[in-house]
């Protein structure tokens, strides 16, 4: 074992020149250009929030034939690099209670079942690092050199993230969603939002052992939604206290056109021959298109496809506009044209 562990020290030294000569690659882990004897399934990166706890999903693999069922497994984190035999003082902790656990680190998983998952009760700037984790069990001594986790440490947590359908129409009905990381499912953020208080609330677990909190509500779009702020925010219980993170999204509503009117300028009584402005106005999203309509003896008849209808006035008459988008059309009350004289 010490001649092996001296032969892995020098091929780590190797490995640390070639490293700075060649990019990361295969030789890029901290294995000396070995075969990783352990292999965990983790996340790469976490981030953890200062005096909040993190949960570090772990499991792992191995089908060596010295990890023998009938001796008692040590499960290790070591932080900084996987050469103990020279520094000792790397290992952070070791499930025996060998080594003093100056991170208060709980191994939550039961290592029977290869499960290594890891609680930091409360995490500190000083936890920021890599983390390696070995497996030691009669003669089988696995460390896991080619899946570091990297623990980033902030001091105020990440916002939530508002989740909208994209291509928003009225009368559909979605699903809106704030959700939030969760670095301790024990005492997860408390999520509220501008949007009604009695939503569905939840902690899950997401496929890589990561939770996620999350509040939902259906609502059902109306030209009103247009332009509403949906602000969620997320307050995380930590030692001492309550951290708070926000976010806003503003919704784009598209609509059928609304509050169409015809206006007529000059108003009241015209003189045969002289100019007379009709201007449609109305609201939606996007903007609409307009038609004129002159109601002739023999039906309705397009004059105009302009907003503002302008002409010399030679007869009365009625007219209304037309406007349409995508989404629908609405039609004006009707705006008469009286000729002086024209009784
Ligand atoms: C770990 O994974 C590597 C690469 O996938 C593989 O070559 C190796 O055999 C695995 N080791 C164990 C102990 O399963
Ligand atoms: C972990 O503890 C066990 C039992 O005390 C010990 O045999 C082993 O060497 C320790 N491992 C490390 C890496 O310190
Ligand atoms: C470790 O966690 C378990 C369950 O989560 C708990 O019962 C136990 O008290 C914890 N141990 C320490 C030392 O905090
Ligand atoms: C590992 O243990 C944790 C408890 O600490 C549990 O929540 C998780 O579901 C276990 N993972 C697997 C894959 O069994
Ligand atoms: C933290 O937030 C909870 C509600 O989530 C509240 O009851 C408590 O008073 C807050 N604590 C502090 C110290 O602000
Ligand atoms: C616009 O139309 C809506 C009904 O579609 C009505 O409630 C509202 O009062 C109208 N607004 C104006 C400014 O006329
Ligand atoms: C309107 O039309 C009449 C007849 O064609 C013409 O005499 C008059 O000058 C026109 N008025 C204007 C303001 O263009
Ligand atoms: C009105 O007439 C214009 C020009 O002829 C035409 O492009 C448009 O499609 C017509 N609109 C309607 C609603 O009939
Ligand atoms: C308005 O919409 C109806 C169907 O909803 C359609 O039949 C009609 O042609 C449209 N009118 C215009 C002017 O676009």
């Amino acid at each position: 074992m010490k001649v092996y562990q001296s032969l892995t020290e020098n091929m780590l030294t190797v490995n640390m020149l070639l490293s700075v000569f060649f990019l990361p690659g295969a030789l890029a882990n901290n294995c000396g250009g070995q075969t990783p004897a352990l292999n965990i399934t983790t996340r790469k990166y976490m981030e953890a929030l200062i005096g909040s706890c993190l949960q570090i999903p772990c499991t792992y693999e191995t089908e060596d034939p010295r990890y023998d069922s009938s001796k008692t497994i040590y499960g290790v984190w070591m932080k900084g690099g996987v050469n103990f035999g020279s520094n000792p003082s790397i290992v952070i902790f070791n499930s025996s209670g060998s080594v003093n656990n100056k991170y208060s680190l709980n191994m939550t998983g039961n290592l029977k079942e290869k499960n290594c998952t890891t609680l930091f009760p409360d995490i500190q700037t000083s936890h920021e690092g890599k983390y390696y984790f070995r497996v030691e069990k009669g003669d089988y001594r696995g460390t896991a050199c080619a899946d570091p986790l990297h623990i980033t440490v902030k001091d105020s947590p990440q916002s939530p993230s508002i989740n909208v359908p994209s291509d928003l129409k009225e009368h559909q009905s979605v699903t809106v969603t704030c959700s939030a990381f969760t670095p301790c499912p024990h005492s997860p953020p408390q999520l509220t939002w501008n949007l009604q208080q009695d939503s569905l609330r939840q902690t899950e677990k997401n496929t890589d052992g990561t939770f996620t909190t999350k509040i939902q509500e259906s609502i059902t779009l109306s030209d009103t939604h247009d332009g509403y702020n949906i602000r969620c925010s997320a307050r995380y219980p930590v030692i001492g206290g309550n951290k708070t993170a926000e976010t806003e999204v503003t919704l784009s509503v598209s609509y059928a056109p609304r509050n169409t009117s015809a206006s007529i300028s000059p108003s009241g009584l015209v003189s045969a021959g002289s100019w007379v402005e009709l201007s449609c106005s109305s609201r939606a999203k996007p903007p609409p298109r307009f038609t004129w309509f002159w109601n002739s003896k023999d039906g309705a008849t397009n004059v105009s496809v302009e907003q503002v209808y302008s002409f010399n006035a030679t007869e009365g008459g009625e007219y209304y506009c037309v406007a349409s988008n995508d989404l629908g059309n609405q039609t004006s009350s009707v705006v008469q044209i009286n000729i002086e004289g024209n009784y």
